[in-house]
C-alpha cells in the first residue's frame, strides 16, 4: 500500500486547511475547447498576478498571501475535450451531477426509504438554486481564490488577472460565492467548525491527538497505488495522468436559518428546563468552543461556562474570547474521544445509549466513531473546508432578513460512497437503530412539514426529552459535482 504522497502533484486544500479568512469560488464556462486549455495553462503556470494552483507541499518561508484552486465538473472535462468512453469510466454520481442526483435519489428506492434523498427537496430543490440548477447555466469549472482580505489583501489583483484570461480564452464567468470565517473558525449557528477532519495516511503536518485510526490514503486520493477503505483504489478504469492524485470536491451553498436555530434552543430549554446553551450543543454534539460532549457532558471548560453572571447566555464573541488560539493542550482535549470502547480504546466509556452525547446529534450521526450509526461500522470520511457567507448573526440580533450560510467543500475519493452515504443515509434517511429511529439530522437533515424529532436522553426520571418540533435549519441554494484533478492532471487536460 502507498502512502507516499508526491506534494508537488496533490492541490494544496486537500490534505490540509490553508487557514485563511476568505475564499471566492468563481463558477466558470467553457466556450471552446483550446480557450479552456489556455486557462489551465495560466493556471498550472501562473500569469501575472494569477497565482499557479496552489499545492499540498509545505510553504518553505512565508506562508503565501493567497492560494488558488481548480475543479471541474463533468460538462466541464466535456468541455475541455475529454473523449466521452473515458468520461465513462468516471462514477455514475458525478457524471450525473449534483442536480440530477437530487432528483433522482428523492424519486428512487434505491436511496434510502423515506423519498427524500440527499434532502434537496421542496425549497431546498435544484429548480430553486443560484448554480448547479436546470435553471441556470452549465458550469464547467469552480476556481477558487483563499485570501486574507484584513491583513494582506491580495485577491483584487488575482481576480483581475483570472478574469482577464478568462476573457481572453472565451471562459465566461457566471456566478462568484464569497465567504469569510468568523473569530476562532465559528460559523452561523455560532460553533467552531472545523474541529476534527480525517487524518489521512501518509500527510504531512503533526498528527493531532485523535483517537480514530488514519483513514487510507486511497479514500482520498486516486490512483499512485494508493489503498482505500475496501482495499481498492477509486481510480478504477479512469488514465492515471488524468486522475492520478486527484480527488472529487462537492460544493454546496447551505443556507442557514440562525433565527429558526435561535428559537428552537430558546424554547426547547424553557419548555423542557434545560439550558438552551446545552440543548444546542446536544443537536451538535460539541459544545459552541469545539468541546466534544462525549469529553464534557456537562458544561465547557476551555472559554468559560455557559451564561454569564448576569445569567445572559455567554454566547456573543465579544463576550467570550473567541479569538483567542487554542493552546496545544486545548487542541488535544477536541478530538481525543469516542463514543463506545474500541480495540485500542478498551476503557473509553460507552455512551450507548446517547447520554453524553445524543445517537441523533450532527457530528455523530455523520461520524459515529468507534460507535455505530444504524447498526453499520464507519468508512464513510469527508474532509471539510466550509466557509460561512452572509454577515455574521448573534444571538438576539433583530432579525435582519439576510442571506446567510456555509459556502461548503466536502472533499471525498468517492462521491456515492463518502458524501451521498452521510448524506441521504446518515442526515436524511429515518430508519436506524433505536436512538434515532424516526429522526433526521437536526442540523442538515430536511423536516416533515409538521416538524421533525429529536430525541435527548437525559438520564434522569425525564426520560427521553423529545423535541418533536424540528424546523428545517440549513436549505440547499446551489451545488456542483467536482473533479480536483492533481497537478499532472491539469497539465494533461491542458494538452500539455
Ligand atoms: C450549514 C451546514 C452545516 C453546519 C452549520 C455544520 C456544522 C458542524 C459543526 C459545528 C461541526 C462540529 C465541529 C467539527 O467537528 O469540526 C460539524 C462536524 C461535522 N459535520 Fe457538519 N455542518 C454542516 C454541514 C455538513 C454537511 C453537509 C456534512 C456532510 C454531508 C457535514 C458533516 C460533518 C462531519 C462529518 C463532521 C465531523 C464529525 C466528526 O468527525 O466527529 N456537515 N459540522
Amino acid at each position: 500500500m502507498n502512502t507516499d504522497i508526491d506534494l508537488s502533484d496533490v492541490q494544496g486544500n486537500i490534505l490540509r486547511g490553508y487557514r485563511f479568512p476568505d475564499v471566492r469560488h468563481y463558477a466558470l464556462s467553457v466556450t471552446d475547447v483550446a480557450g479552456g486549455k489556455q486557462l489551465l495553462t495560466a493556471l498550472v503556470d501562473g500569469h501575472g498576478d494569477l497565482y499557479p494552483l496552489a499545492t499540498a507541499e509545505e510553504w518553505s518561508d512565508d506562508k503565501p498571501d493567497a492560494c488558488v484552486n481548480l475543479a471541474i465538473t463533468a460538462p466541464g472535462l466535456t468541455a475541455l475535450g475529454v473523449p466521452d468512453d473515458m468520461l465513462k469510466q468516471f462514477p455514475a454520481s458525478f457524471r450525473a451531477g449534483a442536480a440530477q442526483q437530487a432528483v433522482d435519489s428523492a424519486a428512487s428506492s434505491d436511496f434510502g426509504r423515506n423519498g427524500v434523498g440527499l434532502g434537496d427537496i421542496g425549497e431546498s430543490a435544484p429548480v430553486n438554486w443560484v448554480v448547479g440548477g436546470p435553471s441556470n447555466p452549465e458550469i464547467h469549472l469552480l476556481v477558487s481564490i483563499w485570501s486574507d482580505e484584513t491583513s494582506a489583501p491580495a485577491r483584487d489583483r488575482i481576480e483581475a488577472a483570472l478574469l482577464a484570461v478568462c476573457a481572453a480564452n472565451g471562459v465566461k464567468e457566471r456566478s462568484r460565492h464569497t465567504g469569510h470565517t468568523f473569530a476562532n473558525n465559528h460559523v452561523h449557528f455560532g460553533f467552531r467548525d472545523g474541529v476534527s477532519q480525517p487524518q489521512v495516511a501518509g500527510r504531512p503536518g503533526n498528527r493531532i491527538a485523535d483517537m480514530q485510526p488514519d483513514v487510507p490514503t486511497g479514500d482520498f486520493l486516486l490512483g499512485k497505488g494508493y489503498r482505500n477503505s475496501y482495499g481498492g483504489n477509486f481510480i478504477e478504469g479512469i488514465p492515471g495522468e488524468l486522475a492520478g492524485n486527484g480527488t472529487y470536491a462537492v460544493f454546496r451553498i447551505l443556507e442557514q436559518d440562525v433565527q429558526a436555530f435561535d428559537a428552537l434552543i430558546e424554547r426547547t430549554g424553557r419548555r423542557f428546563g434545560i439550558d438552551p446553551e446545552l440543548v444546542a450543543a446536544k443537536l451538535v454534539g460539541r459544545w459552541r468552543s469545539g468541546e466534544s460532549l462525549a469529553m464534557r457532558p456537562n458544561e465547557p471548560r476551555l472559554f468559560a461556562p455557559a451564561r454569564l453572571p448576569d445569567g445572559q447566555p455567554n454566547l456573543a464573541p465579544d463576550k467570550v474570547d473567541m479569538s483567542k488560539p487554542f493552546t496545544p493542550v486545548d487542541e488535544a482535549e477536541l478530538n481525543e474521544f469516542d463514543y463506545a470502547p474500541t480495540y485500542d480504546h478498551p476503557m473509553q466509556y460507552d455512551d450507548a445509549d446517547g447520554l453524553r452525547c445524543p445517537l441523533g446529534a450532527h457530528m455523530r450521526r455523520l461520524n459515529p466513531r468507534g460507535g455505530t450509526a444504524a447498526g453499520i461500522q464507519h468508512n464513510h470520511r469527508i474532509i471539510r473546508r466550509g466557509v460561512p457567507y452572509g454577515p455574521e448573526h448573534r444571538p438576539g440580533d433583530p432579525d435582519d432578513r439576510e442571506e446567510r450560510g456555509l459556502l461548503g467543500i466536502f472533499i471525498c475519493g468517492d462521491i456515492a460512497n463518502q458524501f451521498e452515504f452521510l448524506q441521504m443515509m446518515w442526515a436524511n434517511d429515518d430508519v436506524g437503530t433505536p436512538g434515532v429511529l424516526g429522526t433526521r439530522d437536526p442540523i442538515i437533515g430536511w423536516q416533515p412539514p409538521e416538524g421533525g424529532t429529536f430525541r435527548l436522553p437525559t438520564g434522569d426520571n425525564r426520560g427521553d426529552v423529545v423535541i418533536s418540533d424540528l424546523p428545517r435549519l440549513v436549505t440547499t441554494r446551489g451545488a456542483l459535482y467536482c473533479f480536483m484533478p492533481g497537478i499532472a492532471g491539469v497539465k494533461w487536460l491542458a494538452g500539455r
